[in-house]
């Protein structure tokens, strides 16, 4: 167990995923691939080594999924297209500089085409909707500069309806509160600049009582500790401005046992395996408790503080001074 964030071992662990394709898990995942590539480039951000991960090669890997019918990205080349790898492969190439390579005004129209008469979103052409997936649409729409075209009023009246008693939020109407549904529904609402929505106090409260006396954070009540759970609820919490209300100590004790010191990487709790999701949720977390020597993230779009001024999105996002807390 290491007290310390193993930065070198967790570059040399993403960067050997890429080596792996003879695994069948690289197979049994290839339908998050995209994702994995977002996920993957965001932790070396975040730890500073963008340069770790070859920039021209995942442009062109991005572009290779594209899905020309439909005008959005698959996960993997041939797949079909599906409003979250579209949303990675676009904060994959404005991380990278590079969205002049997208048909702006076709991917565009492919996200809007997801949206349902109630203001629901599905994640593709056979329906299936959820928050996570407005999340997706408004965040990407906002990231390309076309969020002027979406009809906020009904999308905003579908999160309205996934609001809960307890001031969080769930994955459709009448579903349980569960962090990372109170997540992409912040996070929507505060690109949409719709916070008025949110129960600041009472969801601040839902939020904090998810830390365990371990230290580690749920998504639900009674439910055990996990790592990427540092990164819904400490993102939510940051977007009410409420983040001091957990044991930032505490916090980043737990995130920094679950680091596997021999192969790199961060599980969802110490001793279990490593994957990438953990491990980039797991620095994301540190960067937003002011962990010394990380970049900052910005907890809306999750995606390097630079980035985003940088497309004039949202200015001045710091990570907690843990001088002052
Ligand atoms: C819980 O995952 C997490 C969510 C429900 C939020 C997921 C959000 C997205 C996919 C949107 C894109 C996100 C970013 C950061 C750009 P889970 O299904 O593992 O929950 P469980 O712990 O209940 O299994
Ligand atoms: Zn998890």
């Amino acid at each position: 167990m290491s007290n310390v964030l193993l930065t070198d071992l967790h570059v040399s662990y993403i960067q050997s995923l890429d080596n792996h394709q003879d695994d069948l898990a690289y197979h049994l995942t290839s339908h998050l691939r995209l994702n994995g590539v977002y996920w993957g480039l965001t932790a070396l951000c975040v730890m500073n080594r963008q340069d770790a991960l070859p920039r021209d090669d995942m442009i062109e890997f991005v572009m290779s999924c594209w899905d020309h019918e439909a005008g959005g990205f698959g996960a993997h080349p041939e797949h079909d297209a599906h409003i979250l790898p579209t949303l990675s492969a676009i904060q994959i190439l404005a991380i990278q500089n590079a969205l002049d390579r997208l048909d702006v005004e076709r991917v565009t129209k492919y996200i809007l085409s997801l949206q349902n008469p109630s203001g629901s979103f599905s994640g593709d052409f056979f329906g299936e909707t959820d928050t996570r997936f407005t999340y997706c649409a408004v965040s990407a729409l906002s990231l390309i500069g076309k969020l002027g075209l979406l009809d906020v009023e009904k999308t905003v009246a579908h999160i309205r309806k996934c609001r809960n008693f307890d001031g969080g939020f769930g994955s459709s109407p009448g579903a349980e509160s569960h962090a990372g549904q109170v997540f992409v529904c912040c996070a929507a609402l505060a690109i949409m600049d719709r916070l008025d929505e949110v129960n600041y106090d009472m969801l601040a409260w839902w939020l904090a009582e998810r830390q365990l006396p371990n230290g580690g954070l749920n998504g639900r009540p009674e439910k055990l500790e996990d790592v990427c759970y540092s990164f819904w609820v400490l993102s939510a919490l940051s977007i009410l401005n409420k983040l001091p209300w957990i044991d930032s100590d505490m916090l980043i004790s737990f995130i920094l046992s679950a680091q596997d010191p021999e192969g790199g990487g961060i599980a969802d709790r110490p001793g279990d395996m490593v994957d990438v999701f953990h491990t980039v949720f797991g620095v994301a977390g540190l960067s937003l408790l002011g962990y010394p020597q990380l970049r900052d993230l910005d907890p809306v779009y999750c995606m390097p503080a630079d980035v985003i001024e940088r497309l004039g999105l949202r200015k001045g996002w710091k990570a907690l001074d843990r001088k002052t807390k």
